[in-house]
């Protein structure tokens, strides 16, 4: 046994961990080994004290200190003229053509509700052209750089900052590479990883998963701001000259990567984060409010205030708090530079209670039926407090929020197949704007449907490559007034043969 790690792990308070040693192969000791020499004593102790200690901390309803952001903190690109949101979008696309924009993805989660054994942005969800959720965003960002060298007459680069973690990262670097970037400049994709905590029981003491493994999570999405700092990304951020990043999750097939009404608003406003938000669909859907709590911006869970407050409406009948947040934020890089250097440390933990498998005593494996440990994980929006000026935008859910949680077989909400039906449902609408009809069967025209359920399947099946068009733009002449039977696959080559009039 390597001379330090017992005394490491009497320090800690974890001398267990090492009680199956002595059957362990020596391959299985040099990965333990390995494993438990990247955790600092101290801070392992610390971690496994506070879970303990955590899962019996009682949080205090919100309610009473709870207002919504005031209302110049706040757009919409719903609510607000047509003036405005050109202007922003002109100053967004700025940006990007200056080369001052980054995206950020955050895909260090494990999907433990979807299922998969391979990370989520790997997913099919079923489109007709089979495309991943990696393929759909490293697409939208070749577009949005592509309209913004139109626009400006300037070439330009959105980096992409991807966070994985140890269970995401090789196989995301594989599926890459596989795929040679989807298109995008290999330089300019930056994938990092995000660290790693041992989950602990209820009295916590770490879970061996195996007799030589530690049950290991990634520390939450709020992971990100360790995460800048160990990989020295804000670094690589500042010699490409980048000021504002977008970040947002992996699972959200409705992403709008950069968006320049996004950037171009929070650019404008000055501020230094800001949050993509949508109308929550009905009071206690379980999103995340984005409001103030005695002065302090932050996201406050659904079950974390009363009834009543979930509930409450305003004179209009739009809920009081219905701000949901869809994990979509602007930052600037000063901000994250403010937060890696001096607030991350005050980031709140907080506590996931799963079921972890583990071995017994004598080492044989056990899948718990029931809840028997914790992850600690820290949020990504837990950092608005910090923030100087702070501001929300308000986008439509049907065109900017659809995300993959689920199994398909868990009900309708949020799986591969509500994913899939959002996507191809705004595609259909853009499709029919831009004056396309689509043939039944018979080749008879389908009328297009005025209210759009969106837990049916559109009339016709319509998908439009990110790269022909990216919020609908630009289809008229390919469609106008054109019959097209179903499905309909609008690929670069589909619109060329369509633009000559084949
Ligand atoms: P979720 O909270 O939905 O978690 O993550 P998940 O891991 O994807 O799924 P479950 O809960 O295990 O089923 C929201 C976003 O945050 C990222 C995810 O990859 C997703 O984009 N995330 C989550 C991280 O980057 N790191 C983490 O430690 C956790």
């Amino acid at each position: 046994m390597p001379r330090l790690l017992p005394e490491l792990l009497a320090e800690a308070g974890q001398p267990e961990v090492l009680r199956f040693w002595e059957q362990l192969s020596a391959e299985e000791r040099r990965l333990l080994a390995a494993e438990l020499e990247r955790l600092e004593p101290g801070e392992l102790r610390a971690h496994c004290e506070e879970a303990a200690r955590a899962r019996q901390r009682h949080t205090e309803p919100r309610d009473r200190l709870m207002e919504p952001l005031p209302g110049e903190a706040t757009g919409s690109s719903i609510r607000t003229d047509t003036e405005s949101l050109r202007s922003w979008r002109e100053r967004g696309f700025h940006e990007i053509s200056e080369n001052h924009v980054a995206v950020l993805l955050l895909a260090g989660g494990q999907g433990t509700r979807l299922g998969v054994q391979y990370p989520k942005g790997m997913y099919d969800v079923g489109l007709p052209s089979g495309k991943t959720l990696y393929q759909i965003q490293a697409e939208r960002i070749r577009k949005v750089q592509q309209l913004a060298e139109e626009k400006l007459s300037k070439k330009c680069t959105v980096p992409w900052y991807i966070m994985t973690s140890e269970f995401t990262l090789e196989p995301t670097q594989k599926f890459f590479t596989l795929h040679n970037y989807f298109g995008l400049v290999k330089s300019n994709v930056v994938m990092f990883e995000q660290q790693m905590l041992p989950a602990v029981d209820f009295n916590g003491k770490i879970i061996l998963e195996q007799k030589g493994k530690i049950a290991m999570a990634p520390d939450g999405n709020g992971g990100l701001y360790r995460a800048l700092t160990n990989n020295k990304i804000l670094e690589d951020m500042d010699r490409r000259g980048i000021r504002f990043v977008h970040v947002y999750c992996v699972d959200n097939i409705l992403v709008k990567m950069a968006d320049p009404a996004f950037i171009g608003f929070c650019v404008e406003k000055g501020a230094d984060c800001g949050a993509k938000v949508v109308e929550k669909a009905y009071p206690t859907e379980p999103v995340g409010v984005v409001c103030c709590v005695d002065g302090i911006n932050q996201v406050v869970e659904y079950s974390e205030v009363s009834q009543a407050t979930v509930e409450r409406r305003n004179a209009d009948g739009r809920l009081t708090f219905n701000a949901g947040n869809i994990c979509n934020h602007f930052f600037t890089v000063d901000f994250l530079k403010s937060v890696t250097e001096e607030f991350e440390p005050q980031l709140k933990r907080h506590v996931a209670v799963k079921k972890i498998p583990h071995v017994d005593e004598k080492g044989n494996p056990v899948k718990p039926e029931t809840p028997n440990g914790i992850k600690m994980e820290k949020f990504v929006f837990d950092v608005f407090q910090f923030s100087k000026k702070f501001v929300v935008f308000e986008v439509l859910r049907e065109e900017e929020f659809s995300p993959l949680k689920n199994a398909e077989n868990a009900g309708n909400k949020d799986t591969p197949s509500s994913a899939r039906r959002a996507l191809l449902w705004q595609h259909y609408r853009w499709a029919v704007q831009a004056g396309a009809h689509f043939l039944d069967q018979k080749d008879n025209r389908i009328s297009p449907l005025k209210q759009f359920p969106d837990t049916e399947e559109p009339p016709a099946v319509c998908e439009i490559s990110p790269l022909v068009s990216s919020e609908g733009e630009g289809l008229e002449k390919y469609l106008k007034d054109r019959e097209f039977r179903s499905p309909l696959l609008l690929t670069e080559q589909a619109v060329a043969a369509l633009a000559q009039g084949q």
